[in-house]
């Protein structure tokens, strides 16, 4: 018998002695417990005030956030060997390769599973398969907010942000391709979860869209 499969009919609850961290092993521990700590996943179109709102929910609530987008910039900066692959993949506004993007955020969720109270996870995932490697390699998704605002109203915002973002994907050729890459993925993602998914319209001002968030958080925190 292979050692994992050796592993995964083990019958007691020991601590496990492979390490196979399979899913079937009596000894498995899911390295993040949803039940304590949730996990929230914050969606929208590019400008659509994920960043913004975090910013507000991590005051209130103490989440841990993980931006996708901050996590590949902070690697590009680092001057890594894949550093100028993901910086012409995010000019063209296209999807990084989700192996990388679940790696990085994987990490960085585990380095802080034992202090954090529950986790914004901002960003992800982008497309259907993201979704389906997250559940499997790390936790559930507890509760799913969609920001929802119109092509018009992203392209304003991105184009106000464009003079002071310093951001090389803030210009007006790659916020279409952006926008693009967002619509041709959106409705698959959100049509997987709809017992999990919370749309909140994004068109209205920053207060009165946290109002609407603090309503789906507020019951989920006082739950756990
Ligand atoms: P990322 O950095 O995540 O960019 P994005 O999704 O395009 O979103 P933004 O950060 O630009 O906008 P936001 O929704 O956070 O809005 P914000 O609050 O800043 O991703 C960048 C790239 O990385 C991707 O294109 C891709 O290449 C790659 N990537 C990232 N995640 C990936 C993944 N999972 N898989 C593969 N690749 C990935 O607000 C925008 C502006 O609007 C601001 O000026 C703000 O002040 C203003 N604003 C916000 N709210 C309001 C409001 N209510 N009213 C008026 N103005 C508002």
């Amino acid at each position: 018998m292979d050692p994992k499969a050796r592993c995964e009919s083990r019958g007691e609850k020991a601590a496990c002695p492979l390490k196979c961290k399979s899913r079937k092993c009596q000894a498995y521990k899911a390295p993040i417990d949803t039940s304590k700590k949730p996990i929230v996943w914050i969606l929208g179109g590019p400008g659509s005030g994920k960043g913004t709102q975090c910013e507000k929910i991590i005051a209130k609530y103490g989440f841990t956030h993980l931006s996708t987008g901050d996590l590949l910039r902070a690697e590009v900066k680092s001057g890594s060997d894949r550093a100028k692959t993901l910086t012409a993949i995010m000019e063209r506004g296209e999807l990084v390769p989700n192996e990388i993007v679940l790696e990085l955020l994987k990490e960085a969720m585990l380095a802080k599973a034992d202090e954090a109270k529950g986790f914004l996870v901002d960003g992800y995932p982008r497309e259907k398969s993201q979704g389906i490697a997250f559940e499997s390699a790390i936790a559930p998704v507890t509760v799913i907010i969609y920001f929802e605002a119109s092509s018009e109203t992203l392209t304003k915002r991105l184009l106000g942000r464009a003079a002071s973002s310093g951001r090389a994907d803030d210009n007006e050729d790659t916020i279409k391709l952006r926008l693009k890459t967002f619509l041709d993925n959106n409705d698959q993602v959100l049509a997987q979860y709809p017992d999990k998914l919370k749309r909140i319209n994004a068109e209205d001002s920053v207060d009165n869209i946290f109002s609407q968030v603090v309503a789906v958080l507020d019951p989920i925190v006082a739950a756990n």
